[in-house]
């Protein structure tokens, strides 16, 4: 397969003379393919029920004419401003019981039963009016789940919603009552309809009420995807996409993707290192203008696996975005280094966001791949070099990886409820393991925690899995590799809280958790062999043998030939010694890469990428910043 590139662009915001223009530019850029419609539905159905199609069939007729393949994005995260009257209940509530109005985007509450079905008609007649279009060769659903903190929502549907739903989970309020142990300060319930949301509470509300809550809303954007999915199957054979975000745990994405084709998602490396990554202020200086060199690679990892080994890039940054405290311009290089990235991760199409930068509205201040006036941006040389070098490359193809790191979302609502250390987060938690076994050259999958079976690989991290599931548990048992659990891995139960016998569950193995310490950031344990744990530390007890200590004696790993737990969440160079440790006794080859080089192996080539903003050398090749090598293997 030949890796594809493509952006995003929105006919309705130009002269419709200019259409025919652009696409022909796109073309002679090297461009594939062309995001349109995804916000468009104000032009579409101006009214209720009264439709103005011929826009979009003249501009699906001028695109895909030039030469691109379309993907047709389905209009529900900007209903217009009618719908609002039709539906004045369908505003997503924040947690202080504001109403989030109507004004920018996503103003809909996943909850609110009217307006899904609002969303299944328009799927329906967009899929049986484009469905059949032979321009159209993919469809995006939605624009971006969770997108300004839009999974939770404390409105009535809200609430009625989550009673239904608990009333189905536990059956009755005494199972409730047990499994949440709300004999704890009164907290008993006769009824389903006195549970509220887990909001507005005089102090903490209790951890499985939160848990429910956060289950529950994300089955909610697992059951309004599947909507739209189902009437768009109905009427085309085209992939079904949604496009993910960085950083984002509030829905269960293995769930939604279930449901789809193609795992796509919005990259924006220097946007996410000013808004969204931990970092000390060195750091983020030396990483300003190419983000942080892990987690363009961490999202494509997750997202392969996502999408059952189909990942595109929907969104690619081009220049400087508008939303980030602060948006330097990318390093000249970098526009084409993620793309490149992205193809050595599996993905089979990068596009730019967006073809032109618009000069109204909010994103006015978004750069594009040309100028407002047309002129080129930056990026738009950078897009075209890189058409040019896939032309000239044979397919690099995806080689599977010798490590891998399992993720879990509910894990990350388990512990959004219940950090027990303002640091304790499941993301930071998992990308530190990532960025370990990136650091030693490591191929990563990341894969679900309901994963059956680990044969072929040699190393396997599972941190913070609130429970390990009998599946995984039954293929940990079977594993030859080395597998390290923990820190805080199956110490709970489903309901969050603690089991007796005391976990962890593992095979054949004696280890409890005793005692559980979260620290602040500048407390650190040290370890007999060097390095530290930070943010975490777990006291561990038991018969298996204790594989390291802390410089006090205590057990800092233990576990046998197999599976190991590790009782603290160790600071970087303490996690790449103890990754290295294990990687190098299954007799996998490690590389001590500088600060910013990555690799990565394809099936046929061996790409390294310099994030740094200085020359870097890798077997005696001078890469410089921003530079892509790429080697036979
Ligand atoms: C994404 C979104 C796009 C655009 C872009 C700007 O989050 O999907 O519509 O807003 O960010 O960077």
């Amino acid at each position: 397969m030949k890796r594809t590139l493509g952006v995003c662009y929105y006919p309705e915001h130009w002269p419709e003379d200019q259409w025919a223009k652009d696409a022909a530019r796109m073309v002679e850029t090297g461009l594939a393919w062309v995001r349109i419609g995804e916000f468009g539905w104000a032009r579409m159905e101006p009214a209720p029920g009264h439709f103005t199609w011929d826009w979009l069939d003249r501009a699906i007729d001028v695109l895909g004419s030039a030469g691109l393949k379309i993907i047709l994005g389905t209009p529900t995260a900007t209903p217009p401003r009618w719908m609002l009257d039709k539906h004045p209940e369908m505003l997503a509530v924040d947690a202080m019981g504001r109403p989030r109005k109507f004004g920018s985007r996503r103003h809909y509450d996943f909850s609110y039963l009217p307006y899904r079905d609002e969303c299944r008609r328009i799927a329906r007649i967009m899929g049986a009016r484009y469905g059949k279009n032979p321009h159209i060769a993919a469809w995006q659903i939605d624009n971006e789940y969770d997108c300004h903190d839009t999974t939770l929502s404390y409105s009535a549907a809200a609430r009625a919603g989550f009673q239904d739903w608990l009333a189905q989970t536990y059956q009755s309020t005494d199972a409730l009552n047990r499994a949440w142990g709300n004999v704890f300060w009164s907290m008993e319930y006769d009824s389903f309809d006195q549970i509220d949301l887990p909001n507005l509470t005089v102090t903490e509300p209790n951890h499985p009420h939160q848990l429910a809550f956060r289950r529950y809303s994300s089955d909610q954007v697992v059951a309004f995807n599947k909507v739209q999915a189902e009437e768009l199957r109905r009427h085309t054979d085209a992939p079904l996409i949604h496009n993910y975000m960085g950083r984002i745990t509030s829905f269960d994405h293995w769930k939604v993707g279930a449901d789809l084709d193609i795992a796509s998602w919005d990259s924006y490396p220097i946007g996410f290192l000013s808004d969204r990554l931990e970092g000390t202020p060195a750091f983020k200086q030396a990483f300003l203008r190419q983000g942080h060199p892990d987690m363009q690679a961490f999202h494509h990892d997750l997202y392969r696996a996502v999408g059952k080994g189909r990942l595109w890039v929907m969104e690619q940054q081009p220049g400087p975005v508008n939303w980030a405290p602060y948006n330097p311009a990318p390093l000249p290089g970098m526009a084409r280094l993620w793309a490149w990235e992205a193809f050595a991760h599996g993905a089979e199409t990068v596009c730019y966001f967006r073809w032109r930068q618009a000069p109204f509205a909010q994103e006015q201040m978004h750069a594009g791949l040309l100028r407002p006036d047309s002129a080129p941006a930056p990026a738009l040389a950078e897009a075209r070099q890189v058409a040019d070098e896939i032309a000239a490359l044979p397919d690099v193809g995806t080689a599977r990886a010798d490590a891998a790191l399992i993720f879990d979302y509910d894990s990350a609502w388990a512990w959004d409820a219940q950090p027990q250390g303002k640091d304790f987060e499941m993301f930071r938690l998992a990308f530190a393991a990532y960025g370990a076994l990136r650091r030693a050259g490591l191929n990563v999958d990341i894969l679900p925690p309901d994963t059956a079976d680990l044969q072929g690989y040699k190393l396997v991290l599972a941190p913070g899995i609130l429970r390990l599931s009998d599946t995984l548990r039954a293929a940990l048992a079977r594993f030859d590799g080395i597998a390290l659990l923990g820190p805080r891995t199956d110490t709970k139960t489903e309901e969050l809280s603690i089991p007796t016998p005391m976990g962890p569950d593992l095979p054949d193995l004696d280890i409890t958790v005793a005692l559980t310490e979260s620290m602040p950031p500048d407390d650190a344990i040290p370890l007999a062999n060097g390095g530290q744990f930070l943010h975490w530390f777990e006291h561990l007890e038991g018969g298996a043998e204790v594989l390291e200590q802390t410089a006090s004696g205590l057990p800092a790993i233990m576990g046998g030939p197999h599976l190991r737990y590790l009782a603290g969440w160790p600071d970087p160079a303490t996690f790449d010694r103890i990754i290295r440790d294990v990687a190098t006794a299954q007799g996998l080859g490690v590389h001590d890469l500088p600060d910013g080089l990555r690799i990565r192996d394809t099936a046929t080539h061996r790409f390294v990428f310099n994030y740094a903003p200085h020359p870097l050398t890798w077997n005696g090749t001078q890469i410089p910043p921003a530079g892509v090598h790429w080697e036979d293997r």
